[in-house]
């Protein structure tokens, strides 16, 4: 005999668990259930542990989907500061890192705990772990799944699977599988917020390189700038500005790397000429830019005059060349190192409201296995957040 349920939930993490709250504070009777044997694993893994939660900056031009408006009624009825009073009621410390990114002062775990104890105080939410879907349909208004723990039955189905990103955490294609049984149209997926690759000559010059960070460059593809860190990896490039700019970039597009953004390197140049000719060229980016970086530089520019050996518009046809890269990735590290998935299912089939199926009543999809992807720095989370309070509200 099937254990029937008002709403049964696949997927425990940062979505699934908020649509459960809110679900369960509005009294109905809740099952949620995960395959993986903890849940919210990813919300383990994220901020380099510290989990950063959200970003008070939030608004629809943080997020890449087909329909850039569809997140805009969710996240204006779950804002960060409604998730802020959650981390403070539960007397988490956080601090700001920049640009509104919030982290915890000390564990990612003081997250998941408290999204469990808020599931526990509802008194209506069930969770079932190592719990596998086998299969499932809607038959007479209702739900009917068959899982690895038996059979259940449900007034509404939650689809909170995530993304492919990182299969090693849980993640799956399930949600885009039951997407398409319900004929629910998918946006093509590919892998968000990943490091670069690059293949021959960039590659073989930069191999001296990796470990190598810079604080701030700037990244551009089309419209799209982030200023933020760069790192040399073994296969390419990585760090905050370059994930920023994956979500972006397609295969065969150049990509533009602006070297210390905020130096006006001719100026510099210039001025330490004039106050010590007789230091190399190599040795003055030196005091801009970590040793191995200014040598490499050397390498592709002859630069290993003094100084006073450049006329003036030399250094300053100089400059540019140095500090501005045209760089062209031969792909990324792909869903096994990349944050997000982008694309996913289409928004145009869901109420942005509630994120209720158009063609299924009673059928909803949240967090990240829909089309829209946040930009690096907490917008992920949040969007997981408000669009399972928008379900959490109607189911
Ligand atoms: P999420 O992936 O969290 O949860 C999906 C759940 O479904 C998982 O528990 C999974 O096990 C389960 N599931 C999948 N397939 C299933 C199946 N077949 N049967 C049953 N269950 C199934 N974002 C941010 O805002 N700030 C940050 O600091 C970070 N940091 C970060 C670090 C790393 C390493 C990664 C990979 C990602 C981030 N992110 C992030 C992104 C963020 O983690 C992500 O966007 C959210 O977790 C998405 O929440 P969801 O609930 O939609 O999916």
């Amino acid at each position: 005999m099937a254990e029937h349920t008002e709403v049964f939930i696949i997927g425990a993490g940062a979505a699934g668990l908020m649509c459960a709250i809110t679900a369960g504070q509005r009294s109905r009777r809740v099952i949620l259930v995960d395959h993986a044997n903890r849940i919210g694993k990813k919300i383990l893994m994220s901020g380099g542990g510290h989990c950063n939660f959200t970003n008070t900056t939030v608004s629809a031009q943080h997020y890449l989907s087909a329909n850039r408006h569809f997140v805009k009624s969710a996240l204006a009825r779950y804002t960060p500061e409604h998730f802020i009073a959650l981390v403070q009621k539960h007397q988490i410390a956080f601090h700001e890192k920049e640009s509104g990114q919030l982290f915890c002062d000390q564990s990612s775990k003081q997250i998941v705990a408290m999204l469990e104890q808020e599931c526990v105080a509802t008194g209506h939410v069930k969770i079932r772990t190592q719990c596998s879907l086998l299969s499932c349909r809607k038959e007479d208004g209702i739900f009917h799944m068959e899982t690895s723990q038996g059979a259940f039955t449900a007034e509404s189905l939650v689809i909170a699977t995530g993304g492919l990103s990182i299969p090693s955490l849980g993640a799956t294609g399930l949600g885009y599988q039951l997407g398409r049984q319900f004929g629910h149209s998918v946006q093509t997926t590919r892998p968000g917020l990943v490091p670069l690759t690059f293949t021959g000559r960039p590659l073989e010059q930069w191999r001296g390189l990796a470990g190598v960070s810079l604080a701030t460059v700037e990244t551009r593809l089309q419209k799209q700038r982030f200023r933020a860190g760069l790192l040399f990896t073994h296969r390419g490039l990585s760090g905050p500005a370059i994930l920023q700019i994956s979500s972006f970039w397609q295969e065969g597009n150049p990509l533009d790397i602006q070297l210390l953004p905020e130096t006006d390197l001719s100026a510099h140049l210039l001025r330490q000429k004039k106050r010590q000719p007789q230091l190399s060229l190599k040795n003055a980016l030196s005091e801009l830019l970590p040793k191995s970086l200014a040598q490499h530089l050397s390498e592709q520019y002859p630069l290993q005059q003094n100084l006073g050996n450049y006329t003036d518009a030399e250094l300053v046809s100089l400059a540019p060349q140095l500090q501005n890269w045209s760089v062209l990735p031969s792909g990324s590290e792909g869903y096994r190192k990349a944050e997000v998935t982008l694309g996913g299912i289409d928004t145009s089939q869901l109420s942005s409201s509630s994120m209720e199926s158009q063609l299924v009543s009673g059928l909803y999809f949240i967090g990240e296995v829909v089309d829209v992807t946040g930009w690096l720095g907490g917008y992920n989370f949040q969007w997981a957040w408000a669009s399972g309070h928008a379900a959490g509200m109607q189911v």
